[in-house]
């Protein structure tokens, strides 16, 4: 939920009209924005999913094309009809690891041409940090290094869902340009883990950020005096990343007293950052019972992946991790019970 402040800056904002790309408060996200992921220009919009599909986009004239990206990733599954609808773009996908880590190899194989007149030619290589659908798991920048090396070979660009980026710099202790600097271009969001209500950003070399607004506008994306928005999305890049490693500190928190109340559902060990994925089958339970029980008792999760996510953030507290606690002690007691 946006804090006072940003209710406060929200209801002071110095607005225009972002059509005309006049809005004062949108052009200083924008160029705060461009200032902390190291690139030229950005360019800012409704959500995550329109920014990856502006980013997506621009790498493209015409339709038919084909984007290379990890199983797990959020284009390449939730998104991929969009992608298709919008774009006519299909994927290429790649099998990560247990992380939905791709290596540099694999985005070598498949950039190459299956044979000499394949109509499949790739266009685009698409990653994603921190990998939400794997975990919340943080990509390796010295892999992503490697993706980028495969892809200078093919000559081709790279597109990264960076819609979680802080979090992976706060949990590596790294500053995020070390990832957008292999990326052609980038998204970021203000809202998730930075705690601003609404909001996305797309960040890339000028001349790219140009045609971004062209397809911004042909996306139905002008959002006239979105001032009121950005101005919350300020506040959220200035103090958001300066407070993420307490999410992570209670994700790993929670994970250990779920793996203490539930052996064998979770590998604590495996929470990087505010994420903590839970496998309820394996206390006999099926995901989405375990969700509505939960939320019965007033704990919202979501069900990705086939198993219970449960994600920290700006107004989940250490009574807050307390209270899912109890929560998931009496939903573990009844699975108990009807066994
Ligand atoms: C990795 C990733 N990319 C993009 C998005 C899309 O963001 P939005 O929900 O703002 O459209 C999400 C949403 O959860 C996401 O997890």
């Amino acid at each position: 939920m946006p804090s006072d402040a940003m209710r406060r800056a929200m209801a002071e904002a110095e607005v225009g009209d972002d059509w005309y790309g006049d809005d004062p408060t949108v052009n200083r996200l924008q160029e705060r924005a461009a200032q902390v992921t190291g690139k030229e220009a950005a360019l800012f919009v409704p959500t995550g999913t329109m920014a990856n599909q502006i980013g997506l986009r621009l790498h493209f004239r015409g339709t038919g094309h084909s984007v290379v990206a990890g199983s797990s990733a959020h284009i390449a599954s939730t998104e991929v009809m969009t992608s298709a609808a919008l774009s006519g773009i299909s994927f290429r996908t790649i099998a990560g690891d247990a992380r939905g880590r791709i290596t540099g190899e694999q985005v070598r194989t498949a950039l190459e041409p299956d044979e000499a007149y394949d109509v499949e030619v790739v266009d685009l290589v698409a990653v994603e940090n921190t990998n939400g659908h794997a975990g919340g798991t943080v990509m390796a920048v010295e892999d992503l290094r490697a993706i980028r090396k495969a892809a200078d070979e093919a000559a081709v660009p790279i597109h990264l869902d960076g819609a979680r980026i802080f979090n992976a710099a706060a949990a590596a202790g790294l500053d995020v340009t070390e990832w957008t600097r292999e990326a052609d271009t980038l998204m970021f969001c203000v809202s998730k883990g930075l705690g601003a209500p609404v909001g996305s950003l797309v960040c890339g070399p000028a001349e790219l950020m140009r045609e971004a607004r062209r397809i911004k506008i042909l996306f139905g994306g002008a959002w006239r005096q979105a001032g009121i928005v950005a101005a919350a999305g300020l506040i959220a890049l200035e103090e958001g990343p300066a407070r993420l490693h307490e999410d992570h500190a209670r994700a790993r928190r929670l994970a250990e007293g779920l793996a203490e109340l539930t052996p064998g559902t979770l590998d604590p060990g495996a929470v990087e950052t505010n994420m903590v994925y839970v496998d309820t089958e394996a206390m006999g339970m099926r995901a989405l019972d375990a969700i509505e029980r939960l939320a019965a008792l007033g704990v919202g999760t979501t069900l990705v992946s086939g198993k219970v996510r449960l994600v920290t953030h700006v107004d989940v507290d250490d009574e807050g991790v307390g209270f899912a606690l109890d929560a998931w002690r009496s939903v573990a007691a009844e699975a108990t019970k009807e066994a």
